[in-house]
């Protein structure tokens, strides 16, 4: 192991941008990172709001982050290694914060009224967890959900693995919408329309905040790209033209074997929100050539992030691209599982959603199970299933719809079992993209003991009733 950090620093020192200035520079600071450089056992997050140009030529206002004038900022921390994270709320409207796709103690996973209570103005809450699995993923608040992450509160969390796999340059990619006019103001977050269909789309498509960025990295090497879709509505359609990489994990959990890279619309990988992908791309071979990640939007393919290559040449390969090690998630026995089935469709008439402190849209378009769930607050509702510590579950997701959901279930790692539309790879995740019309089995083995929010990550699907909590006992 210390031969591959040797290996890292030696390469990154030979390339002379250590020190470096302008562009380079920040992007050291801020995103690359070597392995255990940038991991943390505490950090501190002021909710707050921010300031920054997003449409080109216009100071956006009322922005919200951790930061001053820019994303909330990547958190790193180690496999099996205690976190301590404070939040102090800095804004006037109530917050929680949600750690997605982390497998951490029940009270500790931000779920207003499930799990604690609204953290108000001026008062901190102190997370503390330890994650059983490395891998890509990310934060958001989960009340005043729908505002506080359409107005720019979403950050990417990295949990490094034990031993560094040797890339030569990590950049994590956060992929989101603003709805903003061409001056820089804010559009309506969400809409009534929307709502009740596909979600209410962004209108400037951002990584890091930042249209079209340009970055950097070594000439040759192997640059692992942590792809992020933390948007409340789109469903990103990323692919990387002319690129020669391997895709090496989906929703924080390793693909047992490398696969090749999208580079199409057609084999375009669908991200959505909640969901993704890392991707080790091996960087052109002469300095000043770039990679570009895009996605398929309506009309026309987007450009997402540029990224070119500087210094010369470490000439890396592909083939050096292995499966990073498995996370340790329990194998359900299929034979013996529960089967319990959900339906995700329209609410059936009736009451506005109670909000609690955490807000409401004020409409009921969605249910699970024909029952519409009353915005971020729980209280006087029950769990949509209750399960012992240890049983295998198989949970039948019958969308029926004509819409895309993607379903996110907290503090558990599930697998796709089978579909009635598609062939499915059983790959673990938190969040599984419902087509329209769809029913996908997903299986797993209750062993996070709590009650585990479920819902679907469209944000105006989920604080218009398309959310529920399932409960796993304590013994
Ligand atoms: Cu990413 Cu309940 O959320
Ligand atoms: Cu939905």
């Amino acid at each position: 192991m210390s031969g591959r950090c040797h290996r890292f620093f030696s390469r990154r020192e030979a390339l002379g941008l250590v020190g470096a200035t302008g562009v380079t520079a920040g992007l050291w600071g801020s995103f690359a990172s070597g392995q255990s450089a940038g991991a943390r056992a505490s950090r501190e997050l002021e909710v707050r709001l921010a300031k920054a140009s997003i449409v080109e030529g216009a100071e956006t206002e009322g922005l919200v982050s951790a930061v001053a004038d820019g994303p909330p900022p990547v958190l790193r921390l180690r496999r099996n290694t205690p976190f301590k994270i404070g939040v102090t709320n800095r804004l006037d409207d109530y917050t929680s914060m949600h750690w997605h796709g982390l497998r951490v103690d029940n009270a500790m996973d931000g779920v207003p009224y499930l799990t604690q209570f609204p953290i108000g103005k001026d008062q901190r809450f102190q997370y503390e967890m330890t994650s059983p699995d490395a891998g890509t993923f990310w934060y958001h608040p989960h009340c005043m959900t729908m505002e506080q992450m359409a107005l720019g509160f979403t950050g990417i969390l990295i949990v490094e693995e034990d031993d560094d796999p040797g890339f030569d340059f990590d950049l994590p990619i956060n992929l989101r919408d603003f709805r903003l006019d061409g001056q820089g103001r804010w559009l309506d977050l969400w809409t009534a329309r929307g709502a009740a269909r596909s979600g209410t789309f962004g209108t400037v498509i951002t990584a890091n905040w930042q249209v079209e960025p340009t970055y950097e990295a070594p000439t040759g090497g192997l640059v692992r790209l942590r792809i992020a879709a933390t948007d409340t509505t789109r469903i990103y359609r990323v692919f990387l033209p002319d690129a020669d990489g391997r895709l090496i994990a989906i929703d924080g959990h390793p693909l047992p074997a490398p696969v090749d890279i999208p580079k199409t619309e057609e084999t375009a990988l669908h991200l959505g929100p909640g969901q993704r992908a890392d991707i080790v791309v091996r960087m052109p071979l002469s300095e000043g050539q770039s990679i570009t990640l895009m996605t398929d939007a309506p009309g026309a393919a987007r450009i997402l992030a540029n990224i070119r290559s500087i210094g010369s040449t470490l000439d890396r390969s592909v083939s050096e691209v292995a499966a990073l090690p498995p996370n340790p998630v329990s194998t359900p026995d299929l034979n013996a599982a529960r089967l319990e089935e959900f339906v995700f469709g329209w609410s059936p008439e009736g009451d506005l959603p109670n909000n609690g402190l955490c807000g409401t849209l004020g409409y009921t378009f969605w249910s699970i199970n024909r029952q519409p769930w009353p915005g971020d607050a729980v209280e006087g509702t029950g769990p949509l299933a209750t399960f012992k510590l240890g049983e295998s579950v198989v949970l039948r997701l019958r969308n029926e719809s004509p819409n895309a959901h993607p379903i996110h279930l907290h503090g558990l790692a599930f697998k796709p079992i089978r579909s009635n539309k598609r062939q499915i790879a059983p790959l673990w995740t938190d969040t599984i993209l419902l087509q329209k019309e769809e029913t996908v089995d997903i299986a797993f083995v209750a062993d996070n003991p709590g009650d585990w929010a479920f819902h679907c990550h469209i944000i105006e699907h989920q604080k218009t009733g398309l959310a529920g909590y399932i409960r796993v006992l304590e013994s």
